[in-house]
């Protein structure tokens, strides 16, 4: 077996690599999105409390199995049990997946980045901006290309000098950014047409505020759902990036903090972004102006900055910076995933391997970002949504794959390898694994059984 040579430098380098393919546009765009459709502070709650039992399992599963074996994904699950080998490769195909088009969200990303450093922050404003960028068929392709360049080149210098240098500066300057632009929107204060103050304050009481009119029991399953499906895809977990970056974690890190880190991380800057972002959209249109997805951070925040005024350029700025961050070190993530399981599967060096993935995907990238001009499809996703390209994949990758993935590699550890084969990792150096017990009934019981649950509602089979 050929030595690794691919290693953080120690915890901080690890638990901010990880932090960074955590932290992406699922926090961004998705979770503030929830939380003012899935009634405020009771998704909160139920958020909070699916970090510290379900995501804390998960997270910890993918951490240990990859640092245990040393693996990614396809070593990893063949080394637990060669019968699984399957699973490893189905682990494998979800970053195969998602490298096609989070280049393209990056790139368009990058693209409002420039427009409003260059002063066009009124014309970002207008109503058919986003539409008519996306349905070129040059600029989208262009930043696509340039934002998967960026990614390749990061990759390319390896786990030490490429992806943990570059987060161990971009991670912290992003905290300090959601930071800033949530208490500056806080202090907003705007005066409608018919008269009427609306304040920060009223929109962040909104965003912390339970709200339980009209909860019935679907509507609670509906929540519990969305939170469970939002915290998958928001910890990275699940698509063998986890075990990737755990392979690379020297045998004496304390795992035990660097998951409760990595969880304070990502979560923080999700309920951050939503301090930032509802109370903007409240202010200023109202709790009927949150867009979801692409066009809460296209659409709906523009909008929302061009009515700051002077002020607004400057936010959309910062904001858009922030989101460039956000989306480059999961980009990293997701390509370092793919290129550490091809150079163990081919025996290829790091160097050769990057640049063979950076020309499929640099082609990849581009056919995605025509997704909405000249290869324009239409398809009626089972779970009731109308795709483009974009969507297909994304469809595919976290609505189908990541909850199946899950679902096995609960019963996997759970009732074949055993939960043992975690809980040794997480005490290898004699540290205790505080949460053992709940551990183990989680992986055992409430995960495979929520997962099944979340499978057969997200692939529309139940609904
Ligand atoms: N975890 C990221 C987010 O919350 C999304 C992501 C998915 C990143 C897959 C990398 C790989 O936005
Ligand atoms: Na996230």
């Amino acid at each position: 077996m050929e030595k690794k040579s691919n290693h953080f430098s120690g915890q901080l380098g690890f638990v901010l690599a990880a932090a960074g393919s955590a932290v992406g546009v699922g926090n961004l765009w998705r979770f503030p999105y929830l939380a003012a459709k899935d009634g405020g502070g009771l998704f909160l709650i139920i958020y909070f409390i699916l970090v510290l039992t379900f995501g804390f399992t998960l997270l910890t599963s993918d951490i240990a199995i990859g640092r245990r074996t040393q693996k990614s994904a396809i070593g990893a699950y063949t080394q637990m049990h060669p019968k699984w080998k399957f699973l490893g490769i189905l682990t494998f195909l979800v970053p195969v997946l998602i490298m096609t088009y989070y280049a393209v969200i990056g790139g368009w990303i990058t693209k409002y980045a420039v427009v409003y450093i260059t002063g066009q922050a009124q014309a970002a404003a207008t109503d058919d901006y986003f539409t008519s960028f996306i349905t070129s068929s040059t600029s989208p392709v262009i930043f696509a290309l340039l934002f998967m360049g960026v990614t390749a080149l990061i990759v390319y210098n390896g786990v030490e000098k490429g992806i943990e240098k570059v987060s161990k500066w971009m991670m912290p300057i992003l905290l300090i950014l959601v930071v800033i632009i949530a208490v500056y929107s806080l202090t907003l204060r705007h005066t409608d047409t018919s008269g009427q103050v609306h304040t920060g304050l009223q929109g962040f009481l909104y965003y912390l505020t339970p709200d339980f009119t009209g909860l019935t029991v679907p509507r609670f399953l509906q929540i519990l759902l969305d939170a469970m499906s939002q915290l998958f895809f928001s910890l990275s977990v699940s698509m063998g990036i986890m075990i990737t970056y755990g392979s690379y974690v020297r045998p004496e890190v304390n795992l035990n903090k660097a998951v409760n880190q990595i969880e304070i991380f990502d979560t923080g800057v999700a309920f951050l972004a939503g301090a930032m972002i509802i109370p903007s959209v409240y202010v200023f249109s109202g709790t009927e102006g949150m867009g979801a997805g692409p066009s809460l951070m296209f659409v709906s925040l523009p909008k929302v900055f061009s009515a700051m005024g002077k002020a607004g350029i400057f936010v959309g700025v910062l904001f858009f910076v922030t989101a460039i961050f956000a989306t480059l070190s999961s980009c990293i993530s997701v390509l370092e995933s793919i290129t550490a399981n091809c150079m163990e599967i081919f025996h290829t060096s790091r160097k050769k391997t990057v640049l063979v993935l950076s020309a499929i995907y640099l082609a990849a990238s581009a056919v995605i970002a025509l997704g909405y001009s000249i290869f324009y499809v239409e398809v009626n996703l089972p779970n009731g949504s109308v795709g483009q390209l974009l969507d297909i994949m994304d469809y595919i990758s976290n609505s189908v794959m990541m909850p199946f993935i899950a679902l096995l590699s609960t019963i996997l550890i759970g009732w074949i390898v055993t939960p043992d084969y975690v809980i040794d990792e997480m005490e290898r150096n004699g540290e205790k694994f505080h949460r053992k017990k709940l551990y183990c009934v989680m992986i055992r019981f409430v995960a495979p059984v929520m997962m099944f649950i979340l499978f057969l509602q997200s692939t529309g089979i139940l609904s």
